[in-house]
């Protein structure tokens, strides 16, 4: 194990095999080592800042039927809602007011954010705020409909690539959906220009230790500039309610590996790991991720917004949720910075 910790720390590369040996015969000192190299090689990049990306959940309602996800169309227990143009514009300028540079606009695949739409809404942020980046998750769309958005001003785009293994793709969507458009989509949004963020939920159900290690040989080879991983947690109106949730342990360990991997990878914290555990946020920051994603979100839609069983910061106001994060940074020794907090190209 050691070998392949220096390895990995020296070339940023192992196989699918040496991966899955990571994984497989991990244990508490070799996550140690993992960690004590991520947070060196990422304080070598970043010092002790935290980037902060405020993130306005945009709508619930959604076309897809993804079997994990509590907003999915079949869940009839949801009431659905979708914040309108000047609803998000006012997040932002209070986002704004707080310190953030970067908005994430999230949400369902709602037709109701046609082209127009929502390049409209990208259009106003960065008309008001120019200096900052806008980030959008929003899901699978035409390369027409990402090239416009992107020429409205977006900077960044977040589309989980959810497991780098087709036939575990198909465990977790119903047929509709197809692991090859998922992977085009990032592709298409990489050669647009976007700063691609990909990513997976680890402890999916059916998820095995090889489907990780190809997820990481994916991060090695794909080069995003950021990557979202969190805990898989059940959500009680879906078809896997009854599947454990991932652990923080594994979570951990796979940030320390992608930060090796990728020493200048921007990396969050997720809430689902906040969730999993009340300190699991700052546990990720300690293991090697440099990104926490306070809600921005109008507080009487938080909770309709509930992608699995007990998300967290659901009832607090923004100010109190970006306030709450930087006391949880400042006391294990990090600091929230008020930038952008764009990819570091040059490493
Ligand atoms: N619709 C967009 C998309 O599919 O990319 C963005 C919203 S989607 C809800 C954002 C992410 O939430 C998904 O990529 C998935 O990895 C994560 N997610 C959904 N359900 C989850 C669950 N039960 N536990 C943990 N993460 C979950
Ligand atoms: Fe949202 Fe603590 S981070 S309340």
């Amino acid at each position: 194990m050691r070998e392949l910790i220096r390895r990995l720390s020296e070339t940023h590369s192992l196989s699918v095999d040496e991966y899955e040996s990571l994984i497989t015969g991990r244990d508490e000192e070799s996550a140690r080592l993992l960690r004590t190299l991520a947070v060196k090689v990422r304080r070598e990049i970043y010092g002790n800042s935290v980037y902060v990306r405020g993130l306005i959940e945009v709508s619930n309602i959604c076309r897809n039927d993804c079997y994990y996800c509590g907003i999915r169309r079949s869940n009839g227990n949801v009431e659905r809602y979708r914040l309108s143009h000047d609803e998000i514009l006012a997040c932002a300028d209070e986002g704004y007011g707080l310190g953030f540079r970067t908005f994430v606009l999230q949400g369902g695949e709602d037709s109701y954010f046609s082209d127009e739409v929502l390049g409209g809404i990208v259009r106003d942020i960065k008309a008001i705020h120019p200096d900052c980046a806008v980030t959008l998750s929003m899901g699978e769309r035409s390369y027409d409909s990402y090239k416009f958005l992107r020429s409205c001003g977006a900077d960044r785009y977040l589309l989980r690539h959810e497991t780098a293994d087709r036939e575990h793709y198909s465990r977790l969507h119903p047929a509709a959906m197809s692991w090859e458009n998922r992977m085009n989509c990032l592709r298409k949004l990489r050669e647009l220009g976007y700063q691609v963020g990909c990513g997976f939920m680890v402890g999916s159900p059916y998820q095995t230790a090889r489907n990780i290690a190809e997820d990481l040989k994916f991060v090695e080879t794909f080069r995003p500039e950021m990557c979202g991983i969190g805990p898989f947690i059940p959500h009680k109106d879906t078809p896997f309610r009854d599947f454990p949730a991932g652990t923080v342990e594994l979570t951990c360990y796979l940030l320390s590996v992608i930060r090796l991997i990728h020493p200048a990878v921007l990396l969050p914290a997720t809430t689902a790991l906040g969730t999993v555990d009340p300190v699991g946020r700052e546990k990720g920051i300690m293991a090697g991720a440099n990104v926490v994603m306070p809600n921005l979100s109008p507080v009487n839609v938080r909770k309709k917004y509930e992608l699995y069983d007990n998300k967290i910061c659901t009832g607090e106001e923004s100010a109190q949720c970006r306030e709450c994060l930087s006391n949880r940074m400042r006391r294990i020794g990090y600091e929230i910075v008020a930038d952008r907090g764009d990819f570091k190209k040059a490493v």
